[in-house]
């Protein structure tokens, strides 16, 4: 089977690299790529902004299967014009993908269908903003309604400093059109969880959880970032939890979406804050997590491909996926600068010594390849992850494999999965 992977991060990285071991697999190719991810998958160019740039790579290579990385493509239709055309694509439809694309659209979809998420208002004016103040506690959390890259989230400590935030967003000039409306929220408290699953538009099969790492600094300090880091152990979520989330969240969301008539097929990521009150969904994504994938993949047993024909074939169900009960970690390294403005073009020095490591793979994101070397093209560069019997076991291997890599500005997080090990 010829398959395309469409994306250039650490995220597609993964995809690829778990792809590759299924024996249905004859051809692989990414687009655009990175220079990790073309040592592993033939690389094209491709726009993932323009439809018909996308329709256009899929005449020339003719793959069997399209998986969609982003959520890009998803939100300008890439899956309803590929299956318009007979192409098999893995992912949900455009209005589908509002989910992710309005933060509007899913607070009041939640809501319809009493999914449990934090009380909210949402705003197209100062006025409104306003009048909606005085029903809330602060903390108070300033949202874009549209897609900001992890940009559009604000936690404002004060009602004063939440109006200011609000005022910003909606002139348009801190995110553009993606906040001319925005959502304020309750604050919730309590830890974060990545559930994803995977839908037919009808059942649904859970991944193992992961834990991201959001901020950019040590201790969850700095600003929020695409995320530092992430790890995946059974400990996460156990049978019972994982149940009440199957049945009060997961089953929910397909449930509803497909009454509204938007089947929801691929994958469904759950970003949750697990409360005193119970968990609660912070936002949903309508693809892979990155860097969650990256771990998470690592603990997957069975065929990437089958799970995925489920999915399109409308044949999913709670068994298809065998997890090891190793642990994974990821740990990102990053330009100097990141989450702000960075340097690229930075040579990346020892990716060949952290290779050797036993249960060690280093995912490329921000990296291009050029005459035998690999140079930084992004902010998070790398994506140094490991599996290992435990926690320790895999955080050893991981940060021994980060020791021996270098690159002028690069940082990183020291304490992916610390608050686990402390337990
Ligand atoms: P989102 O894009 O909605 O997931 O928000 C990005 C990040 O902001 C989340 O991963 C949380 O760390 C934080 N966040 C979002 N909503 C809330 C909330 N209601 N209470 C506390 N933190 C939040
Ligand atoms: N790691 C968060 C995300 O993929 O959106």
């Amino acid at each position: 089977m010829k398959v395309l992977v469409l994306g250039s991060g650490g995220r597609e990285h993964a995809l690829v690299w778990k792809l590759r071991q299924s024996p249905r697999l004859t051809k692989l190719y990414c687009a655009p790529g990175n220079g990790g991810i073309c040592q592993d998958a033939e690389c094209a160019d491709v726009d993932l902004k323009s439809l018909d740039s996308m329709v256009a790579l899929a005449n020339r290579l003719q793959p069997d299967l399209t998986i969609v990385g982003p959520e890009l493509p998803l939100t300008v239709g890439v899956v309803d014009e590929f299956t318009r055309r007979g192409w098999r694509i893995f992912g949900p439809t455009q209005a589908a993908a509002q989910l992710e694309s309005s933060k509007s659209f899913a607070k009041q979809f939640m809501q319809r269908h009493h999914i449990p998420t934090a009380h909210y208002a949402i705003c197209v004016s100062v006025d409104e903003v306003r009048e909606a103040l005085p029903h809330f506690h602060a903390p108070i959390v300033v949202k874009a309604d549209g897609l900001a890259a992890g940009k559009g989230v604000v936690i404002a400590k004060t009602k004063e400093e939440a109006a200011l935030f609000a005022a910003e967003m909606l002139s348009g000039k801190m995110l553009g059109e993606a906040g001319q409306r925005i959502v304020l929220e309750e604050f919730l408290d309590g830890e974060e969880l990545s559930f994803l699953l995977i839908s037919d538009g009808e059942r649904v099969a859970p991944l193992v959880a992961a834990q991201d790492h959001k901020r950019v600094g040590d201790g969850d300090t700095g600003p929020n970032t695409g995320g530092m880091g992430a790890y995946s152990i059974a400990s996460l979520v156990d049978a019972p939890m994982r149940d009440w989330l199957v049945t009060h969240i997961a089953k929910p969301v397909v449930a509803g979406m497909r009454e509204e008539g938007m089947q929801y097929r691929g994958i469904l990521y759950c970003g949750l804050m697990m409360t005193a009150r119970g968990p609660m969904v912070l936002e949903f994504n309508c693809r892979f997590g990155d860097p969650e994938t990256q771990p998470i993949l690592m603990r997957l047993e069975s065929d990437l491909i089958d799970a995925m024909e489920a999915s399109i074939d409308g044949r999913v169900s709670d068994g298809d996926f065998k997890w090891s009960s190793d642990a994974s970690v990821c740990v990102v390294l990053a330009s100097g600068g990141y989450p702000g403005t960075y340097d690229s073009g930075v040579e990346i020095l020892g990716l060949e010594g952290a290779a050797k490591i036993t249960g060690v793979k280093v995912f490329h994101a921000g990296t291009t390849h050029r005459d035998g070397g690999f140079y930084t093209a992004g902010g998070r560069v790398l994506g140094v992850t490991a599996r290992g019997a435990d926690l320790p076991a895999a955080l050893s291997r991981a940060y021994e494999a980060v020791a021996k890599i270098g690159f002028e500005g690069m940082h990183y997080r020291k304490d992916i999965g610390a608050r686990s090990l402390k337990k």
